[in-house]
């Protein structure tokens, strides 16, 4: 009899710990946008998924035995999972960024998908909950990484590669036109895009238009030029940028490792993405000795 009741009481405990551990990960947008990096944000979705897990769980143990083990809690157990990966989907970082209501419902929509998971495993087959509180809190933290492809962007019409730059003499322009697209597809891939237009629109960091080679102010208002040395530094190191008018903290701080590093000595990837820079930029390469032609100008 006693069991049952310390039983009970573990269950109330951790229903309740999991109900807060939820609503403040719901609600944690509102607070703030700038405290977290993207990692550290989706280990906040893991540990919210895992309190909604924990909720999930308190409540299916009071489910009456005719309402469990059917074969319809299998479809929820499915879906929702599927729908909690869509919820993080990397296109639309930027947007929910700037739209916290958004977010919070987004949040939302995570928890949910959560709390469903490992309801419907659990009332479908007891203990099932379990391995499903873990896959949920598995996959939120694997998109710690927050890299993907942004389909969004994609559909918009690609950057244009300067004009002038290959009039003519298509043979010799092979080699930095391929690091450029190579650049093009890890603005894709690698999650700028959620973050940085390339044709001036407004986002959460600054746009790559015309952003080589022009001065940029920093928060105490000194100012700097975007040349290669600049962008390096901001792209391995953002945590050392301030830029004025941005948030800071917000540019992930893992690309160094992506870029760089002894897995990359010759930092290929990182010339890529540096010369795809300049390629949106009318001003063009600085750090590149300028050809007698462009200098008769
Ligand atoms: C989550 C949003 C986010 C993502 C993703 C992101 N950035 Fe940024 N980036 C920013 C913000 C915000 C700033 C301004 C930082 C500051 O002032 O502290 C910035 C600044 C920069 C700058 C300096 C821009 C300037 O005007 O001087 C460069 C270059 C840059 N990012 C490159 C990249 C590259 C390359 C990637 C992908 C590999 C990337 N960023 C991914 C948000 C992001």
């Amino acid at each position: 009899m006693n069991d049952i009741a310390a039983g009970r009481r573990v269950v109330i405990v951790s229903g309740a710990a999991g109900a807060l551990i939820m609503l403040s990960g719901i609600l944690a947008p509102l607070l703030s946008h700038t405290m977290t990096s993207i990692s550290v944000h989706h280990l906040l979705h893991a540990g919210m998924a895992a309190g909604a897990g924990m909720l999930a769980l308190a409540l299916a143990a009071g489910l009456k035995k005719r309402d469990r083990e059917r074969v319809w809690w299998m479809i929820p157990a499915v879906l929702a999972p599927a729908v909690g990966l869509l919820l993080m989907w990397p296109s639309e970082y930027a947007y929910l960024m700037s739209h916290p209501w958004l977010h919070v419902c987004d949040h939302l929509g995570i928890a949910l998908a959560g709390f469903l998971a490992v309801f419907s495993a659990q009332a479908y087959v007891r203990g099932l909950g379990w391995p499903m509180l873990i896959l949920m809190v598995a996959m939120d933290a694997a998109a710690a990484g927050g890299f993907g492809v942004s389909p969004g962007l994609v559909s918009l019409a690609p950057p244009r590669p300067q004009a002038r730059s290959s009039p003519s003499g298509m043979g010799k322009k092979v080699q930095p036109l391929s690091l450029r697209a190579r650049g093009a597809h890890l603005y894709l891939t690698l999650g700028c895009s959620g973050c940085h237009s390339v044709n001036g629109a407004k986002s959460i960091g600054p746009t790559w238009r015309n952003l080589a080679g022009y001065p940029q102010t920093l928060a105490d208002s000194k100012t700097r030029i975007a040349n290669d040395k600049f962008l390096k530094n901001a792209i391995l190191f953002p945590d050392q940028l301030h830029l004025k008018g941005f948030p800071r903290g917000v540019m992930p701080d893992t690309y160094r490792a992506m870029l760089a590093g002894a897995r990359h000595p010759r930092e290929l990837r990182l010339r890529a993405i540096i010369a795809y820079i300049h390629s949106l930029s009318n001003r063009g390469n600085l750090s590149r000795r300028p050809s007698p032609n462009v200098l008769e100008k």
